[in-house]
């Protein structure tokens, strides 16, 4: 396990390869996506026995929309199960649950569910973890935009005074501190539409195996390789 002073203190995971390790196995997505909430578990007592802050999940993008209805309706059935079986679990364990995202796209129920797991875990102070839910990089940065702009268009914000921190303020993750550390399953090498600004120095770290098959070994693994990485943030 990696010293304490090289242990990220934000994680971002691209849970990528669910359809294709049901598919090898002859079943259909759906099994893909149940086996992956295990692994979701796995991955948040990893995190909490290495101290890590922040664990950030893509589980569903403002893409992902786009796929076959049947598709989104299990994908959203199957999160409304998670939160309502985990949200005991996250309060014995201290986590802390959030979202970012287009969640008024979300089906009310699911949202419903979402928001009291949420509200029930405020408090807790271990692990905070971060549901991509609906979120697209792209329109968050274009949201961050107009809300700029409206304030400036009303007169409430001089343009000559945004900077990066006025910027960075107006996205989902405004009192998030960046991902030192992305990992992605499955082996694809893109970033697709994910935290695009947040990312700009995060070490990347791509495993090959699909997303149900990740497991505790293979996050400190990644924490592993990130204690080995230097960091150099443009400088020398
Ligand atoms: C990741 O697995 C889960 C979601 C995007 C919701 P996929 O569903 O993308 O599985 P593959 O990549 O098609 O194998
Ligand atoms: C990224 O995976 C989104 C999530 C993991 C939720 P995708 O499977 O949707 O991404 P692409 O299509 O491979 O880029
Ligand atoms: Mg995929």
């Amino acid at each position: 396990m990696p010293s304490p002073s090289s242990i990220p203190r934000h994680i971002a995971i691209i849970m990528d390869g669910n359809g294709r390790w049901a598919k090898e196995r002859g079943l259909p997505r759906l099994a893909g996506h149940r086996a992956g909430a295990e692994s979701v578990r796995e991955c948040v007592e990893a995190c909490k026995e290495l101290g890590v802050e922040y664990l950030t999940l893509y589980a569903f993008s403002s893409e992902n929309w786009n796929r076959p209805a049947a598709e989104v309706t299990a994908l959203m059935l199957l999160l409304e199960r998670f939160l309502g079986e985990k949200a005991d679990e996250l309060m014995k364990q201290n986590v802390r649950l959030r979202a970012i995202g287009h969640l008024d796209r979300l089906p009310e129920k699911t949202r419903r569910k979402l928001d009291k797991a949420i509200n029930r875990t405020a408090g807790n102070t271990s692990l905070t973890l971060v549901l991509a839910l609906s979120y697209g990089s792209r329109e968050e940065i274009v949201e961050a935009a107009r809300s700029l702009a409206a304030d400036a268009a009303a007169g409430k914000l001089d343009p000559a005074t945004i900077d990066c921190a006025t910027f960075a303020s107006r996205l989902y993750t405004a009192d998030i501190p960046d991902p030192d550390l992305l990992v992605r399953t499955s082996g694809e090498l893109r970033v697709s539409n994910f935290l695009l600004w947040q990312i700009s120095y995060a070490e990347i770290v791509i495993f090959k195996k699909f997303w149900p098959d990740f497991h505790q070994a293979d996050l400190f693994e990644a924490a592993q390789e990130y204690a080995r990485r230097h960091r150099r943030f443009g400088a020398l």
